[in-house]
């Protein structure tokens, strides 16, 4: 049987696709956040290169790759589809479980997929500096490895949990000569005026978005960038399902079920996306984003207007949110603690194309462990709750003896995330769950914007 699907580099997709060409219901307008006026291209000018806020808005299914974007892709793309044989056989399920792997890459996860067209646009534009936040690190050591690629300084404010429980992350941002400050720092307005609030917080992306989009708005050769929830970051990591796809028919399979971590939602939308586009058009299949019960934006965040930043300096947009206050407890997967969801993929929820399902982080562990001692991979802690998620319908095909076609994204690997294991093997990592009073506290803060319906 063919463990692996591999790709020539030739067979690597020249185009991305956009599902909002294809979307039953179009995406709601973000907001200006002072008019409350739809948000025009001019005022996400200060933020972001012209090419991605076109990008951000287009309805074209295709869009290029350029090629200097493609070029860096095949350091380590394609990535390969594994059949996850080990896996099944443990759980002695009826399902064929099927993973591509996004750990190969320089950084160890999806992430430069979007990093490297952003750094590309942004250098094309003249820009000479990128700021941005990063939960994990895994997002910021991928920026800072395109800046690097691409010749453009990079500062990267990295939410202080993460910052002191992966501190070879920081290393890592550092090789490739970005800098570093913990978030929330005195660096910036909106830093200082957390701290004076909450001097012992342990931050949030929120905050650290913040500081990055004031850094961003107050320097002329500073631009942001984002590593997830924005339309053209999810369009950018849509390579990883379009190989998917091409995997798939070489394996002479079909996915009945398809799985992703959620976070922002751009490994989840990369993945799926490519194969939504076939549930759109009739096709019949599962699409399942899998999140933390401490941070549960799609199970339990509500659908309305909301910053995606703590402060309030971002446009207003239309998502699941916690409220924009949110600060998630300190979980392992710093790369899930985000209090909102892409847009993209709030309306696609909302539109039941997709489900979700949240868990607690020690039931994940367990599952990435399982991972582990088969597959041989240790994922990193985001990713043990895609395994959680599979693992749970492999046993429900099991049960009911039914034999499906299960695909995830292994959407990086934990080799910097040892802190996590750690503390899992010595029994210290605690489960949080949100309680239904901080939720409606930190819900009673949404701005009084309606849903247009
Ligand atoms: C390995 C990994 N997976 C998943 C995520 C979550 O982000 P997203 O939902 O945008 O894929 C992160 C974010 O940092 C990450 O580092």
């Amino acid at each position: 049987m063919t463990k692996k699907f591999i790709l020539t580099e030739n067979n690597m997709p020249d185009k991305w696709y956009n599902i909002q060409a294809d979307m039953p219901n179009p995406l709601k307008p973000a907001l200006h956040p002072g008019t409350k006026l739809p948000a025009g291209p001019e005022d996400f000018a200060p933020l972001f290169p012209m090419e991605l806020i076109k990008q951000e808005v287009s309805k074209e299914r295709w869009i290029q790759i350029p090629d200097p974007v493609r070029d860096a892709y095949l350091l380590w793309r394609p990535t390969p589809m594994i059949r996850a044989l080990a896996l099944e056989k443990a759980l002695g399920t009826t399902a064929k479980i099927y993973y591509k792997y996004e750990g190969t890459s320089p950084t160890g996860s999806h992430k430069p997929n979007t990093a490297i067209p952003q750094a590309y646009y942004n250098k094309q534009e003249g820009v000479k500096k990128l700021a941005t936040e990063t939960g994990a690190g895994q997002w910021g050591s991928s920026l800072a490895f395109a800046c690097q690629h691409f010749g453009l300084e990079c500062t990267v404010f990295m939410v202080k949990v993460s910052f002191e429980q992966k501190p070879y992350r920081k290393n890592l941002m550092e090789i490739f000569k970005a800098k570093v400050i913990a978030s929330p720092s005195t660096t910036t307005e909106a830093g200082k005026k957390i701290l004076a609030q909450f001097p012992d917080t342990p931050g949030s992306l929120g905050i650290a978005i913040s500081e990055a989009v004031e850094v961003a708005a107050k320097d002329g050769d500073t631009r942001y960038s984002l590593g997830s929830v924005l339309n053209h970051v999810l369009m950018h990591q849509t390579i990883i399902g379009l190989e998917a796809e091409k995997q798939f028919e070489m394996a002479d399979d079909y996915p009945d079920i398809l799985v992703g971590c959620f976070g922002g939602g751009s490994n989840f939308a990369g993945y799926t996306f490519p194969f939504l586009r076939h549930k759109i058009a009739g096709k019949k299949m599962r699409i399942i984003a899998s999140e933390p019960a401490a941070c549960p934006t799609l199970t339990r965040g509500k659908f309305a207007y909301d910053f995606g930043d703590t402060v309030g300096m971002t446009p207003l947009m239309p998502m699941h949110t916690l409220g924009r206050g949110f600060v998630p407890s300190s979980i392992h997967a710093g790369g899930l603690r985000y209090h909102g969801a892409a847009p993209l993929c709030s309306q696609l929820l909302q539109d039941k194309l997709i489900e979700a399902v949240a868990y607690k982080q020690k039931e994940c562990f367990e599952s990435a462990l399982l991972f582990a001692r088969t597959e041989g991979i240790v994922p990193a802690p985001e990713a043990s709750h895609v395994i959680h998620a599979v693992i749970k319908e492999a046993l429900k095909c099991k049960a009911a003896g039914e034999k499906k076609t299960i695909g995830f994204n292994l959407c990086g690997h934990g080799h910097f995330d040892m802190s996590a294991y750690d503390a899992y093997l010595s029994g210290k990592m605690q489960d949080y769950e949100m309680s239904d009073e901080e939720l409606k506290k930190n819900l009673a803060d949404l701005p009084p914007v309606p849903m247009p319906a």
